[in-house]
C-alpha cells in the first residue's frame, strides 16, 4: 500500500489517497476543537483511542448489518477506509437531553427523553452548520428521499447497538453524531467516527462526563476519560 497525497485536512484527522483508487488513509490527530473552531487545544493520546474505537465498532456494526466504511487498520492511528463523497449533514441522535438540546428546548441536562430524536445539521462551516429538516434537505438536494431513510433507518440501528454496548461498559449513551457517505455505486454506507469527540458518554452510576465536554467546557481530565472509555470497552471484548 502506497500512500500518496493529501486530500483533506480536517480538524481533528487527515485523510490521504493511496495507489487503490476506491480506498483512503484516515490519520487521526490529537488537535482538539470546540465552537466550530473558536476554541483549540490537544487531548494527548485522543488520535489513537479515536482511531481503535471507531474500528472496534465498526467492525461491530458491520456484524449486525450497518455497512460502514471501515477497511483495514494500519497502526495506532491509521486507518483503510472505502473512499466515499460525504453526505453533507451531520445526524445527531439523543436519548437524554444535554448540550444544544438543553439550551434550545430549556430542557434540564440529563431529562430522558420519551424517544430517541434525529437531528439534521448541513455540513457548511461558514454558515456554521445549521440544523435543517427534512424538507430543506429534499429541496437543496443534499439527500435524496431514498437516502435520507436509509440513514435514519441506520442511526437508529446504530443507537441501539451502541447503547446497549456501552451500558455493558458502565455509560450512557447521551447522544452522538454520524456522517454517512456514498459509495461509487450508489450505496449510503456509515463513514467518519463514533468516538469521544462525536458523542456524549456518562459514567452510568456518577454521570461524570466520559467525552470531549471536559475539553469543550474545560473541566480537566479529558486524556483519562478517552483512554478510560476504550479501557472499559475493551475489556468486554
Ligand atoms: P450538541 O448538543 O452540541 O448539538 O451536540 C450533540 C452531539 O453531537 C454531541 O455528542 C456532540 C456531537 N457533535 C459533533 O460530534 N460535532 C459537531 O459539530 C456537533 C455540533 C455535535
Amino acid at each position: 500500500m502506497e500512500i500518496r497525497e493529501q486530500l483533506y485536512q480536517g480538524k481533528a484527522k487527515r485523510v490521504f489517497a493511496t495507489d487503490d483508487e476506491s480506498l483512503v488513509l484516515v490519520d487521526y490527530g490529537d488537535d482538539a476543537t470546540a465552537g466550530n473552531g473558536a476554541k483549540k487545544g490537544t487531548i494527548v493520546g485522543k488520535g489513537a483511542v479515536n482511531n481503535r474505537m471507531t474500528n472496534m465498532l465498526m467492525q461491530q456494526l458491520a456484524a449486525k448489518g450497518v455497512p460502514n466504511h471501515f477497511v483495514r487498520e494500519l497502526d495506532d492511528r491509521r486507518t483503510l477506509v472505502r473512499k466515499v463523497q460525504i453526505v453533507p449533514l451531520e445526524v445527531i441522535v439523543r436519548n437524554i437531553a444535554a448540550g444544544s438540546l438543553s439550551a434550545r428546548l430549556g430542557l434540564e441536562e440529563g431529562a430522558v427523553l420519551a424517544r430517541p430524536v434525529i437531528e439534521f445539521c448541513y455540513k457548511d462551516d461558514a454558515l456554521g452548520d445549521p440544523m435543517v429538516n427534512d424538507d430543506h434537505i429534499l429541496a437543496i438536494g443534499a439527500a435524496t428521499a431514498e437516502e435520507l431513510a436509509a440513514i435514519r433507518r441506520m442511526a437508529l440501528q446504530v443507537n441501539d447497538f451502541l447503547r446497549e454496548r456501552m451500558a455493558g461498559a458502565g455509560i450512557e449513551l447521551v447522544d452522538f453524531k454520524l456522517e454517512f457517505g456514498r459509495t461509487p455505486d450508489g450505496e449510503v454506507i456509515l463513514a467518519d467516527e463514533i468516538s469521544p469527540d462525536t458523542c456524549r458518554f456518562w459514567d452510568s452510576k456518577t454521570h461524570a462526563h466520559l467525552d470531549k465536554d471536559l475539553f469543550r467546557r474545560d473541566l480537566g481530565g479529558a486524556e483519562e476519560a478517552y483512554q478510560e472509555v476504550l479501557r472499559r470497552l475493551m475489556a468486554q471484548d
